[in-house]
């Protein structure tokens, strides 16, 4: 089975940016944390991260036919891209998205979410956490 994790903008930046709401640690943490939990899983992963709208639409285009399963932190592009929903609705691979803080307790334009109308899921503010939960929840959906 095979998961793929992407993270949107400003993720990479993780340690840096704003440590009291995303914490102190690292994105290179965090790609170690969710590396540890496909192992956990039991499940092939593959680690995404970009800035970029449209290189987020190709690499969920990318993954059709090729993979199981999809948790994607869409950062800022949570509130403002219907391209991203409408890739992840192209493919039809399951998805969870994931938040490292609880968007509903912060400014009113987080708590909408176009990317969620095409997630079986939504984590939120449970920091590296949530990832975990979200290829837990994609492996034990494998058929067999
Ligand atoms: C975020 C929440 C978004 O509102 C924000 O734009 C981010 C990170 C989170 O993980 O909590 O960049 O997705």
């Amino acid at each position: 089975m095979k998961i793929l994790v992407i993270n949107g903008p400003n993720i990479n930046m993780l340690g840096i940016r704003e440590p009291d709401v995303y914490g102190a640690k690292t994105y290179q943490e965090l790609t170690e944390f969710i590396e540890a939990a496909f192992l956990e899983a039991g499940v092939e992963g593959q680690i995404y991260q970009s800035n970029h709208e449209g290189d987020i639409i190709d690499r969920i285009q990318q993954a059709y036919g090729d993979t199981d399963g999809i948790v994607i932190n869409p950062a800022a592009y949570t509130h403002t891209s219907i391209a991203i929903l409408d890739a992840l609705k192209a493919v039809g691979i399951p998805a969870v998205e994931v938040h490292l803080s609880d968007v509903d307790s912060r400014e009113d334009f987080r708590k909408m979410s176009y990317v969620s109308l095409a997630a079986e899921r939504v984590i939120k503010g449970k920091g590296f956490e949530g990832y975990r939960e979200a290829i837990l929840y994609l492996a034990s959906k494998r058929a067999d």
